[in-house]
């Protein structure tokens, strides 16, 4: 017999067991958590299916992203640097803002953001809401004021009527919001090979790609980069074993930027990203500063795990990611031409 204690004991071994994913099951909508209760050992589980969602709210949502009229001076629409058919991205290092000025960042993707527990490379934001209304107010970013912004779409006929329709008034803070939020959590990548693969399909992955998996796990890639994102739900510092600074001192920019602190490593820290897609989502990292996946990879073994990973290994854990690209609206996602890479 297993006395009262040791069940106690037992309980609560697994639960911490499961615990380093509790993250990204919060973030997920509730309806979600008893399908993947089953899976919570597993670091990396299938992405959720695409949420039941009002369609006119979706594509009032992406009429907005589309639409320069978001912006100060209507030059730049949320499409301009996130192009949903590049990845949800654009293939530049670091964007370009309202005042010709390059970003501190690269472009994340927004597919699958909503299940992204932390929101942009130093995780300011666990609000998709929050996070929009600062990219829309920002000066170096859309550069408007909701006075100006709400005066015009009010102006706008079509607008004005299909606010009227779905939201029962003029547009407003909350239904702008709001349509652009419902947009994003439309953008579900669905199919991708390594999804078939965990549902059950075990010819879904090539051997190569399998083996690549295999290394993901046993060398401990898969420590950071888990949950149903791949990435997304911790911070983790970018250069455990091997600093990986550049000349413009990447420490700098990182989640504690400000925080007078004697150890720089603290100033490294960064939200670990997704890898979903991240076959089409190039240049890597959060300047942009490796053009290729195989470069990505061979400096997250470096800086990451303190290994210097062989050419096979790095072609193997490739071809893995690249099992990661999903389908929007039923077409696999593409990486861009090559003349637009810059
Ligand atoms: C001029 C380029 C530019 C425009 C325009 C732009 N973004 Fe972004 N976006 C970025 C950059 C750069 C980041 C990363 C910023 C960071 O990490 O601090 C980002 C990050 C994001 C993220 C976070 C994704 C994640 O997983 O962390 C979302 C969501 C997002 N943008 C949505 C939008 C929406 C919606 C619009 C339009 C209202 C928009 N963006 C317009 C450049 C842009
Ligand atoms: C200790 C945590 C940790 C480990 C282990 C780790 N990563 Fe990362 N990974 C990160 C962080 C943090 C970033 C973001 C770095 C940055 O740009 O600031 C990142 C970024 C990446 C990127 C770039 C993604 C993009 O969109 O720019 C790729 C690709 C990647 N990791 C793959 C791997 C692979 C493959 C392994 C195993 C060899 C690995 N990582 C191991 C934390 C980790």
């Amino acid at each position: 017999m297993i006395s009262a204690t040791w069940w106690r004991w037992i309980v609560i071994v697994a639960l911490l067991a499961g615990c380093d994913i509790c993250m990204d099951l919060e973030a997920l909508p509730s309806s979600n958590h008893s399908a993947l209760a089953a899976d919570r050992r597993d670091p990396l589980f299938p992405l959720p299916p695409v949420p039941k969602l009002d369609t006119e709210k979706v594509e009032l949502g992406r009429k907005l992203f589309y639409d320069p009229i978001l912006s100060g001076r209507e030059m730049l629409s949320c499409s301009s640097c996130h192009d949903l058919k590049q990845g949800g991205t654009i293939p530049l290092r670091r964007t370009i803002g309202y005042d010709g000025r390059e970003h501190e960042f690269n472009a994340t993707s927004v597919y699958n953001v909503a299940n992204n527990y932390r929101l942009g490379w130093r995780g300011k934001f666990t609000s998709l809401i929050d996070q929009n209304e600062t990219i829309l107010l920002e000066r170096n970013l859309m550069a408007n004021t909701w006075e100006a912004l709400l005066t015009r779409l009010r102006a706008n006929g079509l607008y004005a009527s299909h606010f009227k329709k779905i939201y029962g008034g003029p547009p407003d803070r909350e239904s702008l919001l709001d349509a652009l939020v419902v947009f994003q959590q439309s953008l579900v990548t669905p199919n991708a090979p390594f999804d078939r693969f965990l549902l059950g399909d075990k010819t879904a992955l090539t051997g190569e790609q399998e083996r690549g998996f295999e290394l993901f796990k046993s060398i401990g890639c898969v420590s950071c980069h888990q949950g149903s994102n791949i990435g997304g739900n911790m911070f983790q510092i970018f250069g455990v074993f091997a600093d990986p600074s550049t000349k413009r001192e990447s420490h700098q920019i990182g989640r504690f930027p400000r925080r007078p602190s004697p150890d720089a490593e603290e100033k490294q820290v960064f939200r670990v990203p997704s890898l979903r897609n991240v076959e089409v989502t190039a240049p890597y990292f959060h300047d942009g500063r490796a053009g290729t996946l195989e470069e990505a990879v061979a400096v997250m073994g470096e800086s990451q795990l303190g290994r210097q990973l062989n050419e096979s290994d790095i072609t193997a854990i490739v071809s893995f990611l690249k099992s990661l690209t999903g389908e929007y609206n039923g077409e696999r996602l593409k990486a861009p031409p090559l003349q637009d890479r810059r």
